[in-house]
């Protein structure tokens, strides 16, 4: 179950991280991605919209692989679920919700910055981990150490990414794909500039494909 999030990130190579206050904008945030040719949505559970946002989502966009970002408690994992997401990521590695989603089959990208937690992940067999904040510690080189020790798992980094650096990220060949807030900032959705958010999407796309 955690190959389909391997193949459907390793094509995709960008994930939006949102942050929807109003679930109004699910459909038409869902319909951005999509013309911004990267077909995910990692909608955060920051705000209360998440869980309602996440099930719109998935009822109108079948091409649309909706996932649950910021998932911290098991309760938020099992509303994402109970929602219809289809992966879960976390800032942070929680057992609970590792062993929540290994019994599920619902692939889990735990947050991870220590070899420590990228150990307990491995434990649960989880193939990619969330390297978070990436900016701040590091960025390609620490994912290039881990890497040489850690063989067989892949990384996605967050915090900090955006256009001028996911060319360096995404050249490394252990990163997966790149995750990030910076195609949809919460000020685009105020505005409802969905036509911006396309348009940074395509602008990504077209320098990681
Ligand atoms: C996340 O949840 O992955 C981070 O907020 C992304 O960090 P960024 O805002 O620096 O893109």
């Amino acid at each position: 179950y955690m190959a389909e999030f391997v193949e459907r990130m390793k094509g995709i190579r960008i994930c939006p991280v949102l942050v929807i206050e109003d679930k109004n904008d699910a459909i038409p945030l869902g319909k951005a991605l999509l013309e911004g040719k990267l077909p995910v949505a990692e909608v955060t559970f920051r705000t209360a919209a998440a869980k309602e946002s996440i099930a719109l989502m998935v009822k109108e966009y079948p091409d649309l692989y909706v996932g649950a970002g910021t998932v911290i408690t098991l309760q938020q994992c099992k509303d994402a679920v109970e929602a219809g997401a289809k992966f879960i990521v976390s800032p942070s590695f929680s057992h609970e919700v590792a062993a929540f989603c290994r019994e599920r089959e619902i692939p889990y990208c735990p947050g991870v910055l220590t070899p420590t937690e990228i150990s307990m992940a491995m434990s649960y067999d989880i193939p990619v981990v969330k390297f978070f904040p990436a900016g701040q510690f590091g960025g390609v080189q620490t994912i290039k150490s881990y890497a040489a020790v850690f063989q067989n798992l892949y990384f996605m980094p967050t915090g900090g990414v955006n256009l001028q650096n996911i060319g360096e990220y995404l050249s490394f060949s252990k990163v997966l794909c790149v995750g990030g807030t910076w195609l949809c900032k919460k000020e685009f959705l105020e505005t409802k500039d969905f036509a911006l958010i396309t348009k940074n999407c395509l602008e990504a796309y077209e320098l990681s494909h």
